[in-house]
């Protein structure tokens, strides 16, 4: 939908991390369905309990972002039933902006459950966040399979998954748009 801005936050930086392939995807797909969008990364801001160097990037930078968004996709792949901490961390460094916003989640895992555990869990964490998580979520099965093999990331029956999921995130970031603001 025009007019939309719907970042995706890319939840893992992890070296080698192939939920990258699949936030791109979402990313192309947003944009194909004319809302803007931007690659959240949680590599870019060298969050202290990551191992991974980060690339120098304010969390402010976040935070207005987040303040900016009518609604946010998280993209994260399942590490041992959870979310990875690093996901968790950059969403506990905003608060308010997230009131009121849909989200959807994209999980990934290299199994045959596509990380269904994690996204049931994540939903925990965006309820409290006081956002509306929608359905459905969608999970990515086998992803070492489909970056590295000939398989296909996205098969026609959970690309359309992806846009039923994408279409919620709209439906409720338009009617709910500036909803995060008490009324005065
Ligand atoms: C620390 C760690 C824990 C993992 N735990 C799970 C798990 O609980 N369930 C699962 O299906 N796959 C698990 N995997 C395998 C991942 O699904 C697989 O590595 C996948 O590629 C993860 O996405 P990523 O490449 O973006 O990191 C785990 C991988 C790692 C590195």
């Amino acid at each position: 939908v025009k007019g939309l801005f719907v970042p995706v936050i890319l939840g893992t930086a992890r070296p080698g991390r192939r939920s990258e392939a699949v936030a791109q995807h979402v990313v192309d797909v947003i944009k194909r369905r004319d809302a803007s969008t931007q690659l959240i990364d949680v590599a870019d801001f060298g969050l202290v309990a990551t191992a991974t160097p980060g690339r120098g990037l304010d969390l402010a930078v976040y935070q207005e972002m987040m303040e900016d968004a009518d609604g946010v996709v998280v993209v994260a792949p399942e590490y041992n039933h959870g979310y990875p901490g690093e996901l968790k961390l950059l969403l506990d460094i905003e608060s308010h902006s997230y009131r009121r916003k849909p989200v959807g989640i994209v999980s990934v895992s290299s199994g045959l459950l596509g990380g269904a555990r994690m996204a049931e869990q994540l939903r925990l964490v965006t309820g409290a966040l006081g956002m509306v998580t929608v359905t459905p979520s969608v999970h990515v099965t086998n992803v070492a399979d489909a970056t590295e093999g000939d398989g296909d990331l996205f098969p026609p029956s959970l690309q359309a998954v992806l846009e039923t999921m994408l279409g919620e995130v709209e439906w409720y970031a338009a009617r709910l748009r500036g909803g995060e603001t008490p009324p005065s």
